[in-house]
């Protein structure tokens, strides 16, 4: 029987890259829906390819357009935008695996109905889980899914650590996180000021979505990944550590209690973590070039340097805080590198942001995906006028 997948931000950098390891297993893998926000033709074009029975776009005007020229082009596939479009398409009886693969806070919602209907769910929207926290595992837990990371580190851990979790409490000690370090890793901090929105999303490494970039640039990415990995692995703050690691070959490693580290490497590229998702415990073909180790000249690693990358820290701090500051701390860098990427905000104005929007919400500890997005909603009109304040 193959699998029916839907594919949630199927037009992103993740999202296509789910679709090109799709398209290598036809014989396993069927899609079922997909979902975007604005890229109507590229929708267009994964409708005709990939025939999914159902395609979301966020907004009304994007879906009336898709639904037109899905007619025009004499595809089947219906269009669906409506309040819980996203929610029926991760929770539908048919579906067997859910990607999420939305960027941001946004895709908290499909993640959790996927959750509750106990889906295959393989996650990417790291925001989902840092938003989510508590709640989030809960309803995987009620609804008996199987969550499977995909971000690539946490997807190493995963690798890495033993079958059964019930172990990895008493054999665990610690993890660490690989870091890239970002495009400014040995730049001048005093220069962080001047840089802009294109020098930030030029990854060394990877291309992916311009909110991701820019988090890797600050070094925030690693700070959800610290507190997502929390999550994911149930492990106190301070068995996570981070470690920069320029090559992007050690995907992440984990540290036992008799002091042996176990590392999961590869040529950097996200059809890895995405085949093992999609296929685990079994393994199938990724696309993905094998390492040369004769080809490698070193692997290095460094410590993180906090003047460049002062946002780092609030992860722990935030995991450290009342239930619902990680919540917050993701608001108020959404909003923060959101305005950065339109032109109103300084580069190293995103963590003076995000510090004053700490500093001004307190949490209340969220139980429910309504008390979940009030806070949300709360920590981004803090943050909005944080950045007025601070806008160019
Ligand atoms: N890219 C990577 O290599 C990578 C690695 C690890 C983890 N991740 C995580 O994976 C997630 C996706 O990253 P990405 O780089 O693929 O992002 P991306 O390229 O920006 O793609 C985001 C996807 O979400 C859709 N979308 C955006 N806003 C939405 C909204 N409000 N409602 C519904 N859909 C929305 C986009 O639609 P449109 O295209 O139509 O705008 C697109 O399909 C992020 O959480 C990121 O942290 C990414």
């Amino acid at each position: 029987m193959k699998q029916k997948i839907t594919i949630l931000g199927s037009t992103g950098s993740i999202g296509k890259n789910t679709l090109d390891v799709v398209a290598r297993h036809p014989d396993r893998y069927e899609v079922f829906a997909l979902s975007a926000a604005t890229q109507v033709d590229l929708m267009l074009e994964q409708c005709a390819q990939f025939k999914p029975r159902f395609a979301v776009m966020a907004s009304a005007p994007h879906a009336q357009l898709l639904a037109e020229k899905i007619k025009q082009n004499g595809l089947q596939t219906s269009v669906l935008q409506a309040q819980g479009a996203l929610e029926i398409i991760a929770s539908h009886e048919e579906v067997d695996a859910v990607m999420a693969a939305i960027v941001g806070a946004a895709g908290l919602s499909p993640c959790l109905a996927a959750a509750r209907a106990g889906k295959r769910l393989l996650l990417a929207n790291k925001e989902a889980l840092v938003v989510g926290g508590n709640v989030f595992m809960r309803a995987v837990r009620e609804g008996g899914a199987t969550l499977l990371p995909i971000d690539s580190e946490h997807s190493a851990i995963f690798q890495c650590l033993p079958e059964d979790p019930a172990c990895w409490a008493e054999r665990v000690d610690s993890i660490l996180l690989t870091a890239s370090g970002g495009p400014f890793r040995t730049r001048a901090p005093e220069t962080l000021a001047q840089i802009t929105p294109e020098q930030a999303c030029a990854h060394p490494n990877f291309s992916m979505g311009r909110k991701i970039s820019v988090d890797s640039a600050t070094m925030m990415n690693k700070a959800l990944e610290v507190i997502e990995a929390r999550w994911l692995f149930d492990l106190a703050p301070e068995q996570i550590k981070v470690v920069i690691h320029p090559q992007q070959i050690i995907h992440s490693m984990v540290q036992f209690k008799d002091a042996s580290i176990l590392a999961q490497l590869g040529t950097p590229d996200m059809r890895v973590p995405i085949a093992c998702g999609l296929a685990w415990p079994e393994r199938i073909e990724s696309g993905a070039s094998r390492l040369d180790f004769a080809a490698l000249a070193a692997l290095t690693f460094e410590e993180a340097d906090v003047r460049r990358f002062p946002g780092l820290h609030l992860s722990w701090q935030a995991l450290n805080a009342p239930e619902g500051t990680t919540a917050v701390l993701n608001a108020a860098n959404e909003v923060a590198v959101d305005a950065f990427l339109t032109g109103k905000l300084r580069f190293d104005h995103i963590h003076a942001v995000n510090l004053a929007t700490l500093d001004a919400v307190q949490p209340s500890k969220p139980d429910s995906l309504e008390s979940l997005l009030a806070l949300d909603a709360t920590a981004r009109v803090a943050a909005q006028r944080a950045a007025a304040a601070l806008a160019l």
